[in-house]
């Protein structure tokens, strides 16, 4: 069975298609932001992270990309370092988006001391599902094993769960016998509007 992150990539991948505007909320090393732009060749990425060494890791993986693979085409990809809870600062207010992936947590190989934390994250969803189209997702991978995750975790369950079922479908895909707290995949859908 596929692991929350790789479902989290099943998710979008369903979803995003060449042309498509995308989010990576937390670039990170730039895996994900690497994932999106291969999707979306013709496309655009945002991608955010609060930290300059993870904006600069995303540069150098994508720089390593084109020159490695210089017939694969990926998305230009819009670096921003900022918090994704500011996001409507970095978006032209009228750009709609199709998918965006937020991989919760710490900058893996960092001190751990920078953290994302639930009222921001859950302010970047909302500034997210204002611009999903009809069909798009979010999906949330949520580590809740260090300090500060569970409550993250529990927010953003709390809050989803809350959604309005007639507009959105919300998914929690996750282990429940394995060790060491495996992460968690949250799905988000938004529903295309019922025809009156
Ligand atoms: C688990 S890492 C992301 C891994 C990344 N997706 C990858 O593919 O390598 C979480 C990242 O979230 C970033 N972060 C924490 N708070 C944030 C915020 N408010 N806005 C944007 N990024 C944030 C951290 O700096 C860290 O780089």
């Amino acid at each position: 069975m596929l692991n929350a992150r790789e479902f989290s990539h099943r998710l979008l991948q369903e979803v995003i298609t060449p042309a498509s505007t995308v989010i990576d909320a937390t670039a990170g090393n730039g895996h994900d932001t690497l994932f999106l732009a291969r999707l979306a060749p013709a496309g655009r990425v945002y991608a955010f992270d609060i930290q300059a060494a993870a904006i600069e890791q995303t540069r150098q993986r994508l720089a390593r990309h084109a020159l490695a693979w210089p017939t694969e085409p990926a998305a230009p990809v819009t670096l921003i370092h900022d918090s994704h809870a500011r996001l409507d600062r970095h978006l032209p207010a009228d750009e709609a988006v199709c998918a965006a992936i937020f991989n919760l947590g710490y900058l893996p190989g960092s001190d751990k001391s920078v953290i994302t934390q639930g009222e921001s994250t859950w302010r970047a969803v909302e500034s997210i599902q204002a611009r999903l189209r009809p069909g798009g997702r979010i999906a949330i991978v949520a580590y809740h094993g260090h300090d500060g995750g569970a409550d993250e975790m529990a927010l953003l369950q709390r809050r989803l769960a809350a959604l309005d079922a007639r507009q959105w479908q919300v998914l929690q895909y996750q282990f429940i016998n394995q060790p060491n707290c495996p992460p968690v995949c949250f799905g988000i859908s938004k529903k295309a509007p019922e025809r009156g």
